[in-house]
């Protein structure tokens, strides 16, 4: 198969194209190095069925040269960083509206068979009712989660208007290897990274806002069964692992695996946190027989492991 992979030098993006460029496929990997890296693809990156396309979704030429033959986008391009979305919402917006409007209309010009959106647990704004299913309210506080849903809507736009084959895939919080651990990071790896270089995890407010993490396999699994699925799917797909855990056990958990004897610091809270965030993945479970087989436990193991081995520069390149 051709495959195209928006975002494929950022956490989720590399994983997906290391899976499908070892399997043998065809991968064209777009991206803008916005706030990804070809070192997340350093172990495929010289493989012959692997090209790398450096460019802007907002650059529909650019988009509309690699698009023919495609037989499957996976759009994950983004900036997905929710604090960074209030200090710069047109951004995000431009990025995350205007370049999915860019990936769907090319890929309808170019006859792509099949589009995976990766959209967001982000959308639904704090849990109202948990387990969150698809039935949740749409109420996103924040700038990045405004305009995964109005992403959102132009999928479903192109759905019903062109009769596209258009999946919207919504994950929850995901960590492992390879996800930025910088200010624009993800809690998991930001603890990760700093309790392995003898800072204290920052928690904000008193740690008792609930998550849920899944290992990023699982989640590749998900698209790639996703991808694997003959019929239609026309309602979002939620991915979670439904195993939540206080952003304070999360930190104290982390301290114990790295084996350190210092406690979390405590600071204030940050506005339009969400309290709550636990999904309903049935539908996962039900269409595409998707469970998950990393518990967060084992998962935050294989990531310290990671950053001892594999991903040891970003720990030598702080510290010095
Ligand atoms: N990581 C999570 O916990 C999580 C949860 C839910 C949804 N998602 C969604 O999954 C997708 C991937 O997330 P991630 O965590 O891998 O993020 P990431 O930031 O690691 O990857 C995004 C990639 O997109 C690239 N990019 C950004 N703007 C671009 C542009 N204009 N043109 C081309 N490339 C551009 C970046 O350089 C980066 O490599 C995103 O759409 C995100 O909203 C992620």
């Amino acid at each position: 198969m051709k495959i195209l992979i928006t975002g494929a030098l950022g956490f989720v993006g590399s994983h997906l194209t290391e899976k499908y460029v070892n399997e043998g496929h065809t991968v064209i990997g777009v991206d803008s190095l916005f706030s990804g890296s070809a070192i997340n693809v350093k172990h495929v990156l010289d493989c012959i069925n692997f090209r790398l396309e450096l460019g802007d979704i907002r650059d529909k030429e650019f988009l509309l040269r690699l698009m023919d033959g495609v037989d499957c986008v996976f759009h994950l391009a983004a900036q997905v960083h929710v604090g960074r979305s209030m200090t710069e919402p047109e951004m995000t917006w431009d990025i995350n509206v205007n370049g999915t409007q860019n990936v769907l209309e090319t890929a309808r010009s170019c006859g792509v068979k099949k589009i995976i959106h990766a959209s967001s647990s982000e959308v639904y704004g704090s849990a109202q009712f948990v387990p969150m299913d698809g039935t949740h309210p749409l109420d996103a506080p924040h700038p990045y989660g405004a305009s995964k849903t109005a992403g959102d809507r132009m999928c479903f736009a192109y759905q019903r208007t062109y009769n596209m084959d258009i999946v919207i895939v919504r994950p929850f919080n995901i960590f492992g290897p390879r996800q930025r651990d910088d200010n624009y990071g993800g809690v998991v790896s930001i603890f990760a990274r700093m309790i392995l270089q003898d800072i204290p995890p920052v928690v904000y407010g008193d740690g008792s806002q609930g998550r849920e993490y899944t290992y990023v396999t699982d989640v590749v699994d998900a698209y790639d069964r996703i991808m694997k699925y003959t019929g239609s799917i026309s309602i979002p797909i939620n991915i979670g692992s439904g195993e939540e855990i206080t952003i304070k056990r999360l930190a104290y958990k982390l301290i114990e695996i790295c084996g350190k004897k210092f406690a979390p610091v405590f600071v204030e809270a940050r506005v339009a946190d969400l309290d709550r965030l636990v999904v309903d993945a049935s539908k996962a479970k039900e269409l595409l027989g998707w469970k998950p087989t990393v518990s967060i436990e084992e998962g935050l193991h294989k990531l310290v492991e990671w950053y001892r081995t594999d991903g040891v520069d970003r720990l030598i390149k702080r510290v010095g």
